[in-house]
């Protein structure tokens, strides 16, 4: 009959929707032999980062950071702090205390950094970073003390020495004219001069994965990684100096930033990509640039999803397919509101709220409990990738002490590895799973940034007076 015809015709639509769902989320899965493999590729890349031969085209940098030793509890002084490149723009006053009673004591501001002043010229940029340290030295009561000043600039930096960092090129939205290829110390110097107000001296330049290796060294001596996962993502070790082919001697350590986040930049990534990691390379302000960032920091994971959302919405899978403007604008999933989705003890009804709050008013209850599967798709491989490049590094570790077992801690910092209720653990499984030989513990920092650039001012400043008596 008619009736029963029609009823096959929908329950055959029903079926191949459903079918179509799990195929794009099963593109998403990465299975454990594709998660060893993102190790294997991850620990060629770092070889072929720290030879002399193959640094010039390898996709995973290796930049030596001259910091040679975590903190000991001896470091001492009151410091200024920049950070520059995650969430906030901030300065920073440090006091680091030595002996019995070790303890770091900071006081800071936040300041905005206006869009069109990321996106202008580097003399706007760093002048009103000039700017703001003069508003915060008058803030805090210390117009004209010249205090030594550690920059977390967290950007990929060629340096030759702590206080100096060439920026090979700019990341995460950044885009300012004129700064790559160019010394950040000087341009910073330049832009103090052209206010002929005070001086400062810049003595350490810190990627922010340093900061929070440091800042966690300080309470745990086992800590000798840092990681970030926030707007971007990166991670820092140290290194035995004789791999660290790019700087002369063989004694001792030297920590080394990865920017691990531009792995896959030479098509290591390709074979795990889905169309919805191209979209959002492709729209984003360095295409092809940054490809492992791409899968798992904040500032694209919520693009994945959206790209996810559109693809179904578009084969009217969701919201009734009705493609609005607001799902079509770009980064309305910020990182809180993924966190938030995926929040164990949110009610589905709330979800809903969420995505009414979003704009996404056409919601049902059925597309909450797609979106909320779609974010928890999309966020676990972002931290199984992680934990398969972290895997990484510490098997590295492990086989450069020619250790049976290696007792590590990761100091981890980063927006997104913060709020994300499940992030770290996923994270910490996949490590253990794929570095079974490793035991890594995760350690929290607070405020690494700012305090790890303080720590490392410290050792810079007594080495310099030491060489100076
Ligand atoms: C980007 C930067 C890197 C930084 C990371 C986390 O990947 O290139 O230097 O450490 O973001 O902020």
């Amino acid at each position: 009959s008619k009736g029963a015809a029609m009823v096959t015709a929908v329950a055959y639509r029903l079926a191949t929707q459903q079918a179509e769902r799990q195929r794009v989320l099963d593109s998403l899965r990465l299975s454990r032999e594709q998660l060893l493999e993102v190790k294997r590729r991850m620990e060629v890349e770092m070889s072929r980062g720290l030879a002399k031969e193959t640094h010039r085209d390898a996709s995973v940098k290796m930049l030596p950071t001259f910091v040679r030793s975590t903190p000991d509890g001896t470091e001492h002084g009151d410091f200024l702090a920049l950070d520059l490149g995650g969430t906030n723009f901030r300065v920073l006053l440090v006091r680091v205390r030595s002996g019995k009673q070790k303890s770091v004591e900071m006081h800071n501001k936040i300041y905005a950094i206006p869009q069109d002043i990321m996106h202008g010229t580097g003399e706007e940029l760093f002048d009103h970073i000039v700017h703001c340290i003069a508003d915060f030295l008058e803030y805090m009561g210390m117009k004209g003390t010249s205090l030594p000043l550690g920059f977390t600039f967290s950007f990929p930096c060629k340096q030759n020495k702590l206080d100096e960092g060439v920026l090979l090129r700019w990341t995460k939205g950044f885009k300012a004219s004129g700064c790559e290829g160019k010394d950040v110390v000087a341009l910073m110097k330049e832009a103090i001069h052209r206010r002929e107000e005070f001086d400062l001296d810049v003595v350490a330049v810190v990627n922010d994965t340093v900061g929070t290796m440091m800042t966690c060294g300080y309470e745990d001596p086992h800590c000798e990684v840092g990681l970030i996962v926030g707007t971007g993502t990166n991670a820092c070790y140290m290194e035995e100096m004789q791999n660290v082919e790019l700087v002369e001697g063989d004694e001792g350590q030297m920590c080394v930033n990865m920017e691990w986040g531009a792995f896959g930049d030479q098509g290591e990534l390709d074979d795990f990509c889905t169309v919805f990691d191209r979209a959002v390379d492709e729209l984003s302000t360095n295409p092809g640039k940054q490809r492992y960032e791409k899968m798992i920091s904040g500032m694209y994971l919520g693009e994945v999803v959206r790209n996810v959302l559109l693809d179904f919405t578009s084969k009217g899978l969701l919201f009734r397919g009705n493609l609005s403007e607001r799902l079509k604008s770009r980064g309305i999933f910020e990182t809180r509101f993924l966190s938030q989705i995926e929040s164990d003890r949110l009610a589905l009804r709330q979800v809903r709220s969420i995505l009414q709050h979003l704009g996404l008013t056409s919601s049902t209850c059925e597309d909450s409990v797609l979106v909320r599967e779609v974010c928890g798709v999309v966020s676990r491989r972002a931290a199984q990738l992680c934990g398969a490049g972290l895997a990484a590094v510490v098997e590295r570790i492990r086989q450069n002490r020619q250790l049976a077992q290696l007792r590590v801690t990761v100091g981890v910092d980063g927006t997104l590895y913060k709020l994300h209720p499940h992030f770290s653990t996923i994270m910490l499984q996949t490590v253990r799973d794929l570095a079974p030989q490793c035991k890594v513990s995760l350690l929290q920092s607070e405020d690494g940034s700012g305090k790890g650039a303080a720590l490392i001012s410290a050792v810079a400043c007594r080495l310099r007076d030491a060489g100076q008596h």
